[in-house]
């Protein structure tokens, strides 16, 4: 077992790739935070809205509210429980795919096509190659002493996983890539 919801960390501010993209106009309409850990990213998309519809799926944690307040439990979920046939705009994936081994990253990914609506765009964030890790060589990745897989990913071998990608972010320390249904 590779623990990925150890690796959902607390942060206390949108994530940097959120900010970029924000500046461009690939997040419209119906946006799934898919795999979005303790739900930052989701909040600041609710507090900022600009047209979109922000929703929030993470199958280790659940959102919960205490009066106006959200908090994100450590909770088993399962996508269908939450959006049964629902397709959306524009998924974001963001730090998940480089926590995945190759058959679950395969897995995600697929997944992550099929709920896109026509014309709709998936946006996929890794760690990129400047990020540094450490830990025992595992499948494509490693095993970090927190027991958790990382893999890090330029830009180009981002685009190998995901047929038909564009690369939209490359700092080095994270890079981004889209997919867009036709
Ligand atoms: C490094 S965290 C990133 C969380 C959030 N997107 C962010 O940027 O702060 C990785 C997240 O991927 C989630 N995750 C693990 N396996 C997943 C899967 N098969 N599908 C979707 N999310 C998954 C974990 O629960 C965890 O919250």
């Amino acid at each position: 077992m590779h623990h990925p919801e150890k690796t959902a960390i607390s942060r206390k501010e949108p994530s940097a790739p959120l900010i970029d993209l924000l500046q461009t106009d690939l997040i419209q309409g119906d946006v799934l935070d898919y795999g979005g850990g303790k739900g930052i990213d989701f909040l600041f998309l609710e507090f900022i809205k600009k047209k979109i519809k922000p929703h929030y799926w993470d199958p280790n944690f659940m959102q919960t509210k205490v009066g106006k307040n959200s908090l994100f439990v450590p909770f088993e979920t399962k996508f269908e429980d939450f959006y049964k046939n629902k397709k959306f705009d524009t998924v974001l994936v963001t730090y998940v795919l480089n926590v995945l081994p190759p058959e679950e990253r395969k897995q995600v990914i697929d997944h992550v096509l099929s709920i896109l609506k026509p014309n709709g765009v998936a946006i996929f964030t890794v760690r990129g190659p400047k990020d540094k890790i450490s830990g025992k060589s595992h499948e494509d990745g490693v095993i970090t002493k927190k027991g958790t897989f990382q893999r890090l990913f330029s830009a180009e071998q981002l685009k190998t996983q995901i047929p038909n990608s564009e690369i939209v972010l490359d700092t080095g320390r994270y890079v981004t890539v889209k997919y867009r249904r036709v």
